[in-house]
């Protein structure tokens, strides 16, 4: 007789819960959850926040969101109830996400009909900095949100409560799905990866020493709002011409980059990091309608750490998101050259000669 040990794959139904076991009056939970930079980058996705591609991103240590969620039971109310605070002052420009997010859960958390909420939330990083921090404040959120249902059900396991996190972050903010764990995440269907899933983020960790504590240097090259929102540059995917073959090059990038990480080939580690980001600079300018979203400063920032790697042959290389800042990424032991170099040569392209220090970090972390 063969017995079958072959996983079921996760499904959404996965996290509808069974009535709860405890009640609760009122009380309040803190987190704190980083930002995550992507070398393998989700660029398209369908419906209900399922990505068009698998990627793979670093998780950050120094650029988070900070979230306290006070909550206190009422009568169920259809509307959700709540308040929200950035860095202490309302924000009534952050509603129309928290709702529609909240909206989104529901049916995975009842609770959060139940319960006036009030989410104080605050950003280690500048505010209008040109970092998102969509996927840090919806990782924080929905980890505080995963605490208060560990409370009601006191039997959840360590394991369900981040998959959850992770599965409820997501349908904030795609890439927000990789932000609960550390050092690097693995989000989408992958036939090569095991465990992988379109709904949560995996931590990926055969990660070869030369990746520890992997430097990521934060050019702010434009401060300014996002030209174009993650959401309309998602939807420009469906109608792109060359939309399918980016999905299988993401497959097999993502491939070739689990194997650059496991033997740490920085070599290869460069080629590929950098291709990922001019190819989701190449999927905008190739849409309708197209963008270009990198400054004059993004190109000379390029050039110049080009330059260096060639004089040097430090393997510090660039990725972008999508807007015109540059993460320089570096291993631990060049950071005093590199460091160097930026203040002597790149710091001239930042707005206001401003630039964030960061590195690979381990993931939401509970508060109190
Ligand atoms: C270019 O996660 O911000 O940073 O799911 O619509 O909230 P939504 O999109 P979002 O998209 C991130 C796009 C990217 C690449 C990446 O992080 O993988």
């Amino acid at each position: 007789m063969y017995l079958c040990h072959k996983k079921k794959m996760l499904s959404s139904t996965d996290f509808i819960p069974q009535p709860y076991a405890e009640t609760i009056e009122k009380g309040s939970f803190s987190a704190s959850a980083p930002s995550n930079i992507a070398l393998v980058k989700y660029w398209g996705k369908k419906e209900n926040q399922i990505p068009a591609n698998p990627s793979l991103s670093f998780t950050l240590k120094n650029c988070k969101t900070i979230t306290h969620l006070h909550f206190s039971k009422i009568q169920f109310t259809e509307n959700f109830s709540f308040e929200l605070l950035f860095e202490g002052n309302p924000k009534p420009s952050f509603r129309p996400k928290i709702e529609l997010f909240f909206e989104r859960i529901a049916i995975y958390l009842p609770f959060l009909n139940e319960y006036h909420f009030v989410i104080d939330t605050q950003n280690t990083f500048p505010h209008s900095s040109g970092i998102a921090s969509s996927a840090s404040g919806m990782a924080a959120l929905a980890f505080n949100l995963m605490s208060l249902e560990k409370a009601l059900n006191p039997a959840m396991s360590e394991d369900y409560f981040y998959q959850k996190a992770s599965f409820l972050a997501r349908l904030g903010s795609g890439s927000a799905c990789r932000s609960l764990k550390g050092e690097v995440v693995i989000w989408g269907n992958h036939a090569e990866t095991e465990r992988s899933s379109d709904l949560i983020g995996i931590a990926f960790e055969s990660i070869h020493p030369h990746f520890h504590r992997y430097q990521d240097t934060i050019l702010l090259v434009d401060k300014g709002e996002k030209q174009v929102s993650s959401t309309v540059g998602h939807e420009l995917m469906k109608q792109h011409p060359f939309a399918e073959k980016r999905f299988e090059q993401a497959h097999q990038n993502l491939t070739a980059l689990k194997k650059i990480l496991t033997n740490g080939e920085l070599t290869e580690f460069v080629q590929l990091v950098e291709s990922e980001a001019l190819t989701l600079h190449a999927m905008m300018m190739t849409s309708l309608p197209y963008f270009i979203l990198m400054k004059p400063n993004t190109l000379e920032i390029i050039q110049k750490i080009w330059k260096f790697r060639e004089q040097t042959a430090i393997p510090v290389c660039f990725t972008l998101d999508a807007g015109a800042n540059v993460h320089v990424l570096y291993p631990e032991n060049f950071r005093i050259e590199v460091l160097q170099f930026i203040k002597n040569e790149l710091v001239v392209y930042c707005q206001n000669g401003q630039y964030i220090c960061d590195e690979i970090g381990d993931g939401a972390l509970f508060l109190n």
